[in-house]
């Protein structure tokens, strides 16, 4: 089965071809700033622009035309509701032209959903670490359950914020890891776990209060060496509760080194096993969304009546019908 999936939730517009398992193409466009964040408006504005040419484009590379699609699979939920609607629309218009059966797809579910196609895994816990996103999920009586989450901002959405304090423009996770790098010295920070849930916002106040009295690069390590340890912690913890022994990690923070490395360290420890995902597809990105829509598709056989976008629909809310 030829799909089109299309993946609108942030800051990432991104369209894929499959025919079933097989990832035929991806083409993605993110929006970026020098300086300053994500301004919803913006991000809109920049998925309308690219929108046609990217969807075109992973037709092209796929070596197929839209007539030829046999199932549209758009991000249906959560995420920003001005850049959601923009992939709901495109999936809908294309859907009543073309007359071609559309389902749409939770967002963290589909990243499961890719993790489990590429790393070959059965049943693994999920580390989902993305800007918006921050949780530790797992598959458990028939539901994607969440074990572990942020209370407040997604580490993403932190890691950004902390690179705008310095200057460093959006986003802000790539240039952090390079400094890193380079930093040796650890610099104490509050570290937040509670429970099996993490909370950022504690280290951020702390950290707008005394950054400019270190050396950026000690900085950086001491950030990444604090919120990782937290999220390795409660996920290591969701693993033992939820008696798995798969563990990936996925999501644009999911691609840094020292975080795969950390997990890996735990893993090992466990004898459970880990994989990281090859980053274009552990960002956001239109292949899981199409992945999912067929995983969806090939049990209900029929376009979903309910379209409507939702912001706030939480992993546990959505039912898992192919599992
Ligand atoms: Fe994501």
């Amino acid at each position: 089965m030829i799909v089109l999936g299309i993946e609108s939730t942030a800051h990432t517009f991104s369209a894929s071809i499959l025919d079933d398992s097989d990832i035929l193409s991806l083409e993605s466009d993110m929006f970026t700033t020098i300086k300053g964040g994500l301004i919803p408006r913006d991000v809109a504005e920049h998925h309308i622009n690219v929108c046609g040419r990217i969807i075109q484009a992973a037709l092209e590379k796929a070596n197929k035309k839209i007539t030829d699609v046999e199932l549209i699979s758009f991000s249906q939920s959560p995420g920003i509701g001005t850049c959601l609607e923009i992939g709901a629309l495109c999936a809908k218009a294309l859907s009543q032209i073309h007359n071609i059966p559309i389902v749409g797809v939770n967002h963290c579910i589909a990243h499961l959903e890719i993790a489990r196609l590429l790393t070959g895994f059965s049943d693994p816990v999920m580390l989902y670490t993305s800007g918006a996103n921050t949780q530790v999920i797992a598959y458990q009586e028939g539901r994607y359950r969440v074990f572990g989450e942020t209370l407040d901002m997604g580490v993403g959405n932190f890691l950004d914020q902390f690179g705008r304090l310095l200057k460093l423009g959006f986003p802000a996770g790539k240039k952090i890891e390079e400094l890193a790098k380079k930093g040796s010295k650890y610099i104490e920070l509050p570290y937040s776990v509670k429970g099996m849930d993490v909370s950022f916002g504690g280290l951020f106040t702390n950290l707008s209060r005394m950054f400019e009295k270190y050396k950026v690069e000690d900085l950086c390590f001491s950030v990444e060496e604090t919120v990782f340890a937290e999220l390795v912690e409660v996920t290591e913890r969701a693993l033992a509760h939820c008696m798995k022994n798969e563990l990936v990690v996925t999501g644009g923070v999911g691609c840094n080194a020292r975080l795969q490395e950390m997990c890996n360290i735990m893993c090992k420890d466990r004898l459970a096993s880990f994989k990281p995902l090859p980053a274009k597809f552990a960002v956001d990105n239109a292949a899981m969304i199409a992945w999912a829509g067929i995983l969806k598709y090939n049990v209900q056989k029929k376009s979903d009546s309910d379209l409507t976008i939702n912001q706030r629909t939480r992993t546990e809310q959505v039912e898992v019908t192919w599992r």
